[in-house]
């Protein structure tokens, strides 16, 4: 804006007037004062600065510009420029210019430095960071210029690992991933630039917490039923502990909230973990354990019995468990053959033969046995067992027995013989009695009173179901002389003899025979 005027009295002004001193390229540190020299020689006209190119003014003492002031004696030249207490928009090009004369001085530029202020650790001076969790520790320093350069150091040592940033104002920040044995460190940021070579800084210290590290432990190890154990909860944590909470198989246990447990074991605590969870407040830990019980075997799922038509499948299963590891045996009442190790007993198209009592035997080695007996029915047609001479004394009270075994029960159970035939009920002497048990029926037939005849007589007993018939042919023998009982008692037993000897009727009873089967 000036040009034009200087130009013009350039025009005007004869006389030679010069600068013996000028300003030149200073640079300032804030906070300081500063005086841009400039001394005319040979001219008594207006001087006035500008600074970016714009008019200070013409007063010496600069009204408008609190700071600024011209200085030195103005009858000698003499206009320096005085900036008090420089501040960062004085950092500016200078030029002093003697209007009248036409003359203007160097163009020079005044750089203001500025310090940077303390810098600042976020979350300082104790910053508290959860263990293994990466991090950058960031430091901030405002309002230096240049900017201020930053470095770390962690216990005295510079980290090179720190990224620098330059927004609004310098950022550093430090990648760091705490461990535990981190704790108590500590990192000091420093920053520095021109204005302040000597640097300033801020340290912090850092706190690394973390949830509770567990271990869980018994003792014993290992343990029968019915003895006492004892859990140990041993728990770290940074910050401190804030309770326990104890459960089992996910159920709490409320009376159980210290750091060890001692319960009284039973088997479910083989299948069922025991847990410690340890809070603090940065977080819990929860960690089960199981204990190894030892126990006899235990029935999880009992064999049903069945009942199956002859040729087909059968199948049992039964379940135990124990522990240790327990070893399976199935096997038919009345043999010892093994006729299965796992769980379930696979029977391929039965017979009747097949039909029973079926066990199956767990055994854990050194602890325990048991069993469960399940039975098998084959249906098909029935099974006759009859004593095939039967005996009685003549003119007295006789009977003779046939047991069916059926199953389905028998339809019917016919007794003939000679031209008679009678299945229930009574005919003259002779009458029919059916009793049904567990192990099946049994058809009795009864003759009031017994006649030499009888004695001659094949007595046929058939029985039916729907998958058919069986037949047993008896035959009825008149009891024998005294002298014959005593040696067949005398090979029973002494006592027997004796009670003959004494009762001869009674004696009767004791007497054996072998027994015969027919089979139809
Ligand atoms: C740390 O800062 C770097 C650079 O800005 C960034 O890439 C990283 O994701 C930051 N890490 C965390 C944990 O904030
Ligand atoms: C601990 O974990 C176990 C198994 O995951 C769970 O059943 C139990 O409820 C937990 N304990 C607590 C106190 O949350
Ligand atoms: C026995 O009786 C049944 C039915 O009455 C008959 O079918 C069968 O042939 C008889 N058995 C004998 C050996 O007499």
């Amino acid at each position: 804006p000036s040009t034009f005027p200087v130009w013009i009295s350039y025009l005007w002004t004869s006389k030679a007037a010069y600068f013996s001193q000028q300003p030149q390229d200073q640079v300032v540190i804030a906070g300081q004062s500063v005086t841009l020299p400039c001394v005319i020689v040979g001219y008594r006209g207006m001087v006035q600065w500008t600074k970016d190119g714009l008019a200070l003014g013409g007063e010496r003492d600069l009204p408008g510009w609190t700071r600024y002031s011209l200085m030195g004696d103005p009858l000698s030249g003499e206009h320096s420029l005085l900036i008090d207490s420089a501040e960062l928009p004085d950092d500016a090009v200078y030029e002093c210019q003697a209007t009248q004369a036409g003359l203007r001085s160097h163009r020079a530029k005044l750089t203001v430095l500025v310090p940077p202020t303390d810098p600042v650790v976020d979350g300082g001076p104790v910053v508290r960071l959860k263990a293994h969790t990466p991090h950058n520790l960031t430091c901030r320093a405002s309002g230096a210029k240049p900017a201020a350069e930053i470095t770390w150091y962690r216990d005295g040592e510079v980290m090179e690992t720190a990224i620098y940033a330059k927004r609004e104002t310098a950022v550093s920040m430090l990648p760091i991933v705490p461990e535990d044995s981190d704790s108590g460190r500590t990192y000091t940021c420093r920053v520095l630039n021109q204005a302040a070579p000597a640097g300033r800084q801020t340290s912090i210290t850092i706190n690394v917490q973390h949830p509770p590290a567990v271990t869980l432990s018994v003792q014993p190890q290992t343990v029968t039923e019915g003895a006492k154990v004892l859990f140990i909860c041993a728990a770290s944590a940074n910050p401190e502990i804030t309770g326990y909470r104890w459960s089992k198989g996910g159920v709490p246990i409320a009376e159980a909230n210290g750091d060890s447990l001692e319960v009284t074991v039973d088997y479910s605590y083989f299948t069922d973990p025991v847990s410690c969870e340890v809070s603090n407040s940065v977080g819990s830990t929860n960690v089960s354990t199981l204990v190894d019980v030892q126990f006899g075997p235990k029935l999880l799922s009992e064999p049903k019995p069945m009942i199956v038509d002859m040729g087909m499948d059968a199948a049992f299963t039964c379940a135990w468990t124990g522990n240790p590891p327990l070893t399976l045996a199935w096997t038919k009442q009345g043999s010892n053959v093994v006729l299965s190790n796992s769980n379930t007993l696979q029977l391929k198209a039965v017979t009747q033969e097949d039909a029973g009592i079926y066990t199956c035997k767990a055994i854990v080695p050194r602890i325990g046995v048991a069993e469960r007996d399940v039975t098998l029915t084959v249906n098909g047609p029935p099974i006759i067992t009859a004593d095939a001479t039967q005996q009685a004394i003549k003119h007295s009270k006789g009977k003779l027995e046939c047991r069916v075994g059926s199953s389905p029960p028998p339809d019917k159970i016919v007794w003939s013989f000679g031209d008679m035939t009678l299945s229930s009920g009574s005919s003259g002497r002779y009458s029919v009695h059916t009793v049904t048990s567990s192990v099946g029926v049994v058809s009795t037939l009864v003759l009031s009173e017994t006649q030499a005849q009888d004695f001659q007589m094949r007595y046929n007993c058939t029985a039916w179901n729907r998958f058919g018939t069986d037949t047993a042919l008896v035959t009825l023998k008149e009891q024998e002389a005294l002298p014959m009982l005593i040696i067949v008692g005398g090979a029973v037993g002494g006592g027997c003899v004796l009670l003959i000897c004494v009762i001869t009727l009674v004696s009767l009873c004791c007497r054996h025979t072998g027994k015969g089967e027919l089979n139809g």
